[in-house]
This record gives structure tokens, C-alpha cells and sequence, in this order.
């Protein structure tokens, strides 16, 4: 039975779509989608009022995701066909398509604790959506998820909508934040997985028109929704190995002589290895590589795979290890003592040109030495106090009292390295390359460190103003 006006077993012309989360994916995802298509309707909504009201404000550099372009994009489309809202029920049943982009932490209780995806925000809209849906509806996983969710999804949906028929789809999404703006624009490819009924290909069909509007068809890539699925965990977990592997071989250049830079040009130029994800540093962060392997390892083990569990356990178990030497290292050369001294923090992003925090490596070395007793003073370009308290809060090691006591943020960065003992690079931004180095060396307590997490600086250089400069693998 097909209750209302739209229908999935015919070919399906897609003028309205609602947008379930409007964070990093969410957003900038939708921005691109109204900027290229503006003949469809994109609603934007979350339960976060005061995400909605920063994705509203008229002075688009507010907007609560720090992507470049994307201000531009935003304020092109923004009150045309693209609209941020809480109204969550009415742009449900308003849309077509649904795209599903909230968050999907790892579980912090219960049975996977720790491991496992966290999917309660994943049904609870699939049980909005089956609540508040009167007409047919195509639902698209945009989260990142374990594989055979769409299962669970279409589950709730058919037991609790009230005879609408859904379409579930996965089409996970592949953007980098730093440079999503430009990944939606232009992707490797998309990935569309559905069902291989005739209306599971219709659906599939719909959404591939939506893309084709800008991206080319070569690129549209549709497989069954379980390869989907997988192929996202998959891709990260490849990207994540890769940051392991050549920190894994930092660390022996560090003991050998050998320099990973050096390493990573003599590999890259295979082009069966090729040249990308091959840079050494202080270690991976973002909300995805480590929830998105962990889950990885999670489903192996749920079906006994334990060698496949262990294998990809160790990119997590050697992206800790590296942020932890890290921070070991800065406390043996300050001659084994940091207490009271001042280390300036140079960037808390998880990478550059993002204001995302989440699981960056900043947090663990600032966790570490202030274990102790360390004070730490931070200047990142799109960093908040706010943000940077909160994150070592979450961690739960100490009380947000004494957290403050060892946090200081600046937003100058030559106030934030003058009097302190050392300064360690978290992050890569651009612009920590064109500082003025010697004035920074003049201002700071002799003799004056640099431990470079990021390998950004120039080496010859920092040695020559008289820095004792360390860098990762070298
Ligand atoms: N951040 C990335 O670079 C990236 C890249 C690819 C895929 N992903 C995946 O995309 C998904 C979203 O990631 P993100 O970084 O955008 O997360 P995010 O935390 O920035 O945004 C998720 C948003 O969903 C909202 N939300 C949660 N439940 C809701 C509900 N029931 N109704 C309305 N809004 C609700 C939250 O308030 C939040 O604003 C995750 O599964 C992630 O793994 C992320």
C-alpha cells in the first residue's frame, strides 16, 4: 500500500530535502547541495537551538563551522533554498529525502562501551521520522555507521511509521574537515548505497540526480547499502593506518639517524604507495578515525574476527603511544621536571584550518603535562578558552577548577611564547611558519625549546637563531 502524493516506485523528481543535524557534515554538506541546486528546498535542522541561532547569524564569519568558503556559500544560499531551523517535525514532513547527520560517538556504557557506535540519536530520528511522516519517504544515512544499520533503521521505521513506505540509503559522506568546501564541490566520488529492489534503485536514482548536479556522473558510485556502509569505515581506517604506519617509522628514524621526511618522499614516490596521508606527527585526532576504527573492531569481534580486530586495534594502540612519547619527551628534556613552568601551546585543532577539537591530539599532551603540573598557554587561531577547558573537562582527569588553574588562552601568540620554557606545535596552521621567530626566541626563558608535533618549522633555521628545535623522526 503507498499512502499520499509521492511515490517511490516511480521515478521520484526531489524538490524538498530536510537535513537531520546541522554540525560539520550537516551543514556544509546541505550549504553545497542548495548552492548547486537551487531549484530544491534544504532545510537544516537540529535540536541544538543555539547551533541553529550561530548557523542564522547575519554576520556569516559566526556561523558555528570555521571551513574556508564556506561563509560565502552560506550567505549565497541562505534564505533562497537553504534554511537552518528547530523546527525538526514540519521540515520532516515537508521533505522528500531525509538526510541523517547526526553525530554517532563511541558508546561510553553499556555492552561496547568504549567501542561500539553509539546509535541512540540514530533512532531516535528514525522514530521522528516514522512518528511524523504522512507521505513516502527516502532516507538517506549520511552518519558514519556500522554496517547493517540500515537494517535497524528500516526496522523502526516500518514497525512504527503508519504505513509510509521508506527507502533507506546509505550515502556516507567522505569530506576532510579543513577542506570540505572544496571536497563537496569537487569529490573523488559518491557513494550510494540502497536497496536492489526496483524501488530501492528508484530511490537510488533520485539522489543520484540530486548529485548530478554538479558532480559528474563517473564519480557517482552505487553499490549494495552493506558495502556502503562498510567502504566508510573501511576508508578511514586505511587513512588512520597510514598515519600510524609512518609515525611507527618516526620513531625508529628518531633512534636510527634516519629522517622521516626523507622516508616519506623515498616511499611516496612509489606509485603503488603513493605521496598523500604519509606526513609524521604528533598523532591523528577528529571526531571519525579512532570511532570509526574501534567500531571497525567492534563488528570483528562481535563475529569472532579477532585477528582482523587486533590487526586494526593497533592503529589506535600506536596513535596513543605517539601522543604520549610526545609529551614524555618534553618533560625528560625539560631535565625531568615541568612543574610551574610555562609551555606555550601553538594550535588545539585536531588539523588546520577546522575550529574542531574533537579527540585532538592537543588534549592528551596538555593532559599529560599538566599531569605535571605544567601550566599550559595556548593561542590557536579559531580556539576558545571555552572550547579548550571543556575538552580537558571531558576528560575527567581532574576538577574544571584546577583545569583552570593550568589553562591560560591568548589570542596573540607572541604574548602566548613570552617567559615560557618551552613551546610545542599541536597543529599546522599556515601561519605559525611566518612568525617572527627571533622575536619570539628573544622573549622567551633560556634555554628555549620547540618540540614541533606538526613538523611545520624550518629546522636550519630555528637551530640557527638558537632554538634547541625537535622535531617528529628526526
Ligand atoms: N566531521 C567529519 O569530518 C565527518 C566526516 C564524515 C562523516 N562524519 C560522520 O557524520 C556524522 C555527523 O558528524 P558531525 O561531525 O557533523 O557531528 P556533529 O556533532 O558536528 O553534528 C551532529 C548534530 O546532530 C544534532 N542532533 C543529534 N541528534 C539529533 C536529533 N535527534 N534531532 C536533531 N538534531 C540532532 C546535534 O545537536 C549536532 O548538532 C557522524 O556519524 C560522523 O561520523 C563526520
Amino acid at each position: 500500500m503507498v499512502l499520499g502524493k509521492l511515490k517511490i516506485d516511480k521515478k521520484m523528481n526531489i524538490t524538498n530535502i530536510c537535513c537531520i543535524g546541522a554540525g560539520y557534515v550537516g551543514g556544509p554538506t546541505m550549504a553545497v547541495i542548495a548552492q548547486k541546486c537551487p531549484h530544491i528546498k534544504v532545510s537544516v535542522v537540529d535540536l541544538n537551538e543555539d547551533r541553529i541561532a550561530k548557523w542564522n547569524d547575519q554576520n556569516v564569519d559566526n556561523i558555528p563551522v570555521y571551513e574556508p568558503g564556506l561563509g560565502a556559500i552560506v550567505a549565497e544560499s541562505r534564505g533562497r533554498n537553504l534554511f537552518f531551523t528547530t523546527e525538526v517535525d514540519r521540515a520532516i514532513d515537508e521533505a522528500q529525502l531525509i538526510f541523517i547527520s547526526v553525530n554517532t560517538p563511541t558508546k561510553t556504557y553499556g555492552s561496547g562501551k568504549g567501542m561500539a557506535a553509539d546509535l541512540k540519536y540514530i533512532e531516535l530520528c528514525a522514530r521522528q521520522i516514522a512518528r511524523v511522516s504522512k507521505n513516502d519517504k527516502i532516507v538517506v544515512e549520511k552518519s558514519t555507521l556500522p554496517v547493517r544499520t540500515a537494517e535497524a533503521i528500516k526496522n523502526i521505521l516500518d514497525n512504527t511509521g503508519n504505513g509510509v513506505q521508506f527507502q533507506i540509503l546509505s550515502n556516507p559522506e567522505f569530506l576532510a574537515e579543513g577542506t570540505a568546501v572544496e571536497d563537496l564541490l569537487s569529490p573523488d566520488r559518491v557513494l550510494i548505497g540502497g536497496d536492489t529492489s526496483i524501488e530501492g534503485q528508484n530511490a537510488i536514482k533520485a539522489l543520484v540526480d540530486v548529485y548530478a548536479n554538479w558532480v559528474p556522473k563517473e564519480r557517482i558510485l552505487t553499490t549494495n547499502v552493506w558495502s556502503s556502509e562498510l567502504s566508510k569505515l573501511t576508508a578511514n581506517a586505511f587513512l588512520a593506518q597510514r598515519v600510524s604506519s609512518i609515525n611507527s617509522v618516526s620513531e625508529l628514524c628518531e633512534k636510527t639517524g634516519a629522517n622521516v621526511s626523507e622516508v616519506a618522499k623515498a616511499i611516496g614516490m612509489d606509485s603503488r604507495i603513493g605521496s598523500k596521508f604519509l606526513k609524521a606527527s604528533v598523532g591523528f585526532g577528529g571526531s571519525c578515525f579512532q570511532k570509526d576504527i574501534l567500531n571497525l573492531v567492534y563488528i570483528s569481534k562481535s563475529f569472532g574476527l579477532h585477528e582482523v580486530a587486533d590487526y586494526w586495534e593497533q592503529v589506535i594502540i600506536m596513535n596513543d603511544h605517539q601522543k604520549r612519547r610526545f609529551s614524555k619527551n618534553i618533560v625528560t628534556t625539560l631535565y625531568n621536571t615541568i612543574a610551574d613552568k610555562k609551555i606555550t601551546f601553538l594550535g588545539w585543532a585536531f588539523k588546520k584550518d577546522t575550529n574542531d577539537t574533537r579527540e585532538s591530539a592537543a588534549i592528551y599532551v596538555a593532559n599529560d603535562l599538566i599531569n605535571e603540573q605544567a601550566k599550559i598557554a595556548l593561542f590557536d587561531p579559531k580556539v576558545s578558552y571555552k572550547q579548550a577547558l571543556s575538552d580537558l573537562n571531558y576528560l575527567e582527569t581532574r576538577t574544571s577548577p584546577e583545569n583552570e588553574k593550568c589553562l591560560t588562552v591568548l589570542d596573540d601568540p607572541y604574548e602566548a611564547c613570552k617567559n615560557a620554557h618551552a613551546i610545542a606545535i599541536l597543529t599546522e596552521w599556515d601561519e605559525f611558519k611566518n612568525y617572527d621567530w627571533q622575536k619570539i626566541y628573544d622573549s622567551m626563558l633560556k634555554p628555549a625549546f620547540i618540540f614541533d608535533g606538526r613538523n611545520v618549522l624550518d629546522s636550519p633555521k630555528m637551530k640557527e637563531i638558537g632554538f634547541i628545535y625537535q622535531s617528529i623522526g628526526s
